[in-house]
């Protein structure tokens, strides 16, 4: 099939300012958002981790009829299967133990704008039935209610897997599949689109930089970065500036300073690793491991252990998404930085970086 370009489909201000970068594949994207944001098409946004799937359905949703409408992002990879049919659905006032009053879904929350469901290849089985079914009515049943709720939900979905692999596997329905991608954008690893590096450094630059303390990246520091494999995409790059614009303000970066940057010695790794424990206060104690390993068995509920386990995971989770930067994390988690880190002396979690 060939696609016709939609001649009305100028690019808007918003995607422009999302999704930055001038490589041929970052415009072909960007023309693919400002095709389909005026449809209701449900659209299935896969690429690497970091490459900036979030970004582009931010920007869908901006150019699109339901921009004054809400945008409502539920990771579904992050929420424990239990809850995730409440969560995305809601529930009746009693539906289950702790149901204690009525609660929208996310769908519901979302009505009149945009839903986007990330990691959609986590999803469970039995919730990808849901799902379908949600998206063939149009309708929602919250959970323990009787009455289907209409929405207006535009559905946008992303994930960093390979979901052909999975339908193969039987890991995600094809039927389901069909329905999330009707209209696909696929998202290039930043290694592949090498040009955009010093138009993303630019702009990063100018949102970290501090005035008058504005950093300078030296030709050689800036060869290397248009020449290094990026292997956390721009989430990476964007850390690495941010963090360049701290520890240097002001300065100029050079060899010494890309070193450090990006982490390249086992040392050095170890050197910035201390430096951000250093920088939390109260000093760090020696770590005490209290990874929740096992659940007790039998007897009442333990929430102490379900809640220390819960943030374990989710802990190590962000630490890996964000490339073991602390910072990040801590903004993911919507977590003060000092607060993660005495959650993660707690649990004597270390900060592991690529
Ligand atoms: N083209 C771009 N222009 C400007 N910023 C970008 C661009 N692409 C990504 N970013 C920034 O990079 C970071 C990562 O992007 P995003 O969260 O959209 O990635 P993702 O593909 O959803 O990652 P993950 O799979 O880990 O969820 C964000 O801070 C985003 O603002
Ligand atoms: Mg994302």
């Amino acid at each position: 099939m060939t696609l016709a370009w939609k001649p009305d489909a100028i690019e808007g201000r918003a995607v422009r300012e999302l999704l930055i970068g001038e490589s041929a594949p970052i415009r072909v994207v960007r023309r693919l958002v400002c095709q389909v944001a005026s449809t209701a098409a449900s659209v299935l946004i896969t690429g690497p981790s970091g490459s900036g799937k979030e970004m582009v359905a931010r920007a869908i949703h901006a150019e699109s009829n339901r921009a004054s409408g809400p945008f409502v992002a539920v990771n579904c990879g992050a929420i424990p299967r239990d809850l995730l049919e409440s969560e995305l659905f809601g529930h009746e006032k009693g539906a289950f133990t702790g149901a204690v009053s009525q609660m929208r879904g996310r769908f519901e929350d979302a009505n009149g704008g945009t839903l986007f469901l990330d990691e959609i290849g986590d999803m469970p089985a039995d919730m990808q039935v849901k799902l379908l079914r949600v998206l063939e009515d149009r309708s929602v049943t919250r959970v323990g209610g009787r009455a289907p709720i209409r929405i207006d939900t535009r559905i946008i979905s992303a994930t960093h897997r390979d979901i052909g692999t999975a339908i193969e596997d039987q890991k995600f329905r094809e039927d389901l599949y069909y329905r999330l991608a009707v209209f696909p954008v696929h998202l290039p690893a930043l290694a592949e689109r090498r040009d955009d590096v010093p138009l993303l450094i630019d702009h990063f630059l100018r949102l970290f930089a501090e005035p008058g303390r504005e950093i300078t990246l030296s030709p050689a520091a800036l060869d290397e970065l248009c020449a290094y494999r990026w292997p956390g995409n721009v989430r990476e790059l964007r850390n690495i500036i941010e963090r360049a614009v701290i520890l240097f303000p002001g300065g100029v970066i050079g060899p010494d300073e890309m070193a450090l940057l990006l982490r390249r010695a086992p040392a050095e790794k170890r050197d910035e690793r201390e430096a951000l424990w250093a920088s939390a206060s109260p000093p760090p104690p020696p770590a005490r491991p209290e990874t929740p390993k096992e659940k007790p068995m039998g007897g009442p509920i333990d929430l102490k252990w379900m809640v220390a386990e819960f943030e374990h995971r989710h802990i190590v989770d962000a630490l890996r998404r964000c490339n073991g930067v602390v910072a990040d994390a801590a903004r993911h988690l919507s977590l003060q930085r000092t607060t993660l880190i005495e959650k993660m002396k707690k649990y004597g979690i270390v900060p592991n970086p690529v």
